[in-house]
């Protein structure tokens, strides 16, 4: 048994702009992950250079914030067992030119700047993510009654 976990997954503004939440969530609830929480909101240019710490300095830093901010996105807590690893690989390789198909990046996207959604990469991260995104309240607990035919 794998450990239950939560991840972070953002719809950026190149997916909702192009109608594509409902795809992006139907292949999460699909693959049988379970949604906690889930926003559509404004990025901030504070929190977006707080998410994207990380790349401070690298030549796309400046195109990042500035596409994060330029429309709304959709924020979302997601569980499972797993859960990181699995959503990493629904999600796809960054460049979309070189995901595979059947991922999200593969199957919706062609260019790396423009990849419809950002996920967490580690536990460290997701739990950053998470409590930089949403407050507690914000998360709902609750189990799925379909559970014991996911999971042994
Ligand atoms: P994300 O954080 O959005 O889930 O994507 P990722 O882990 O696959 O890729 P990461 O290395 O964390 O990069 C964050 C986002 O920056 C843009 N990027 N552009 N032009 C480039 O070489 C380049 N490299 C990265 C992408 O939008 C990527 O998702
Ligand atoms: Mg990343």
């Amino acid at each position: 048994m794998q450990t239950r976990e939560r991840t972070f997954l953002m719809i950026k503004p190149d997916g909702v702009q192009r109608g594509l939440i409902g795809n992006v969530i139907s292949r999460m609830e699909k693959k049988g992950l379970q949604l906690l929480a889930l926003k559509m909101m404004q990025v901030s240019r504070d929190l977006a250079s707080r998410h994207y710490g990380e790349h401070e300095g690298k030549p796309f830093y400046n195109d990042l914030i500035e596409f994060i901010i330029s429309a709304p996105v959709v924020a979302m807590i997601w569980e499972g067992e797993g859960a990181i690893e699995i959503t990493r690989a629904l999600v796809g390789a960054t460049d979309p030119g070189k995901a595979a198909p059947g991922t999200m990046r593969g199957d919706l996207a062609v260019f790396t700047g423009k990849n419809i959604v950002h996920a967490s990469d580690s536990p460290a991260s997701a739990e950053r993510e998470i409590n930089l995104f949403f407050s507690n309240t914000e998360i709902c607990l609750y189990r799925q009654a379909h559970e014991s035919w996911i999971y042994q």
